[in-house]
């Protein structure tokens, strides 16, 4: 089944074109990765998705409904969740406060059902020994995790990841791969990840968009997107 639907999604910057006529269909259950050199559109087909701002021109479906003209607050009550490129904690509550600011959306859940939920997180995350401490104490790369963590509170179908493994060691992008997989077969989720880590990308998803210059150049299986002239040019060019 089709979760999400792009139909031809163009997004203008004055006279700059971020994205010209993007379509493809992001089906129930896959991580679907969307690649591409820095300033191909990435981002801005996120923020699109994500209500964050409008498109110019062509349409967007969730779960079949138009969405085209949804704001962020009513896609995140639909059920998408996202991450930041640029890590958007409070860095002043703690990793738990945190979490538990990411169950706002569930009115239904009484504050301890809310904490004990989110120290379930935080433990799948491998971050409940650090529960109290500011947000800001943390690493980089456990920085990010709990960002994730956050996202999950809002018990999303479709989990937006905006290049998760920047700033990451070698060995933490690696756990990462892994913890993608665990999370998506957890908690039933579809996945859209941006990465510019190629190998990550390549890795963890089931298939794979290119961006190059606002226009979408390939699609397809890791294998095959990977052996792709086009891509290859995108990239070494
Ligand atoms: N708010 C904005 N105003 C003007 N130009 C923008 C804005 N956001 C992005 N752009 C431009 O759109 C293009 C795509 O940017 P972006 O989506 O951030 O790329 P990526 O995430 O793939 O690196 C770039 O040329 C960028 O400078
Ligand atoms: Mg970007």
């Amino acid at each position: 089944m089709d979760l999400l639907v792009l139909d031809k999604v163009n997004r203008r910057f004055g006279g700059l074109i971020a994205l010209h006529d993007v379509s493809f269909t992001v089906v129930t259950g896959e991580i679907f990765g969307l690649i591409g050199p820095n300033g191909a559109g990435k981002t801005t087909l996120f923020n699109i998705i994500t209500g964050v701002i409008e498109p110019s021109g062509g349409r967007l479906f969730f779960q079949g409904e138009d969405i085209t003209t949804d704001r962020s607050y009513q896609l995140a009550q639909k059920g998408m969740a996202r991450t930041f490129q640029n890590i958007r904690l409070f860095r002043e509550l703690s990793v738990l406060e945190n979490v538990m600011i990411g169950h706002h959306g569930r009115r239904q859940l009484t504050t301890r059902q809310v904490r004990e939920s989110s120290l379930a997180l935080l433990e799948l995350f491998g971050l409940a020994d650090r529960y109290h401490l500011p947000a800001r104490h943390l690493a980089y790369g456990d920085q990010r995790r709990l960002e994730i963590a956050r996202a999950l509170a809002l018990q999303p179908k479709l989990l937006l990841l905006d290049e998760p493994a920047a700033g990451m060691n070698p060995r933490e992008k690696a756990e990462l791969s892994q913890l993608i997989r665990d999370v998506r077969q957890r908690f039933n989720l579809t996945i859209l990840l941006i990465e510019h880590h190629v190998p990550l990308v390549m890795s963890v998803c089931d298939r794979i968009g290119v961006l190059n210059f606002g226009e979408l150049i390939a699609l397809g299986a890791p294998e095959v997107v990977k052996e792709d002239p086009q891509v290859i040019s995108a990239y070494l060019g």
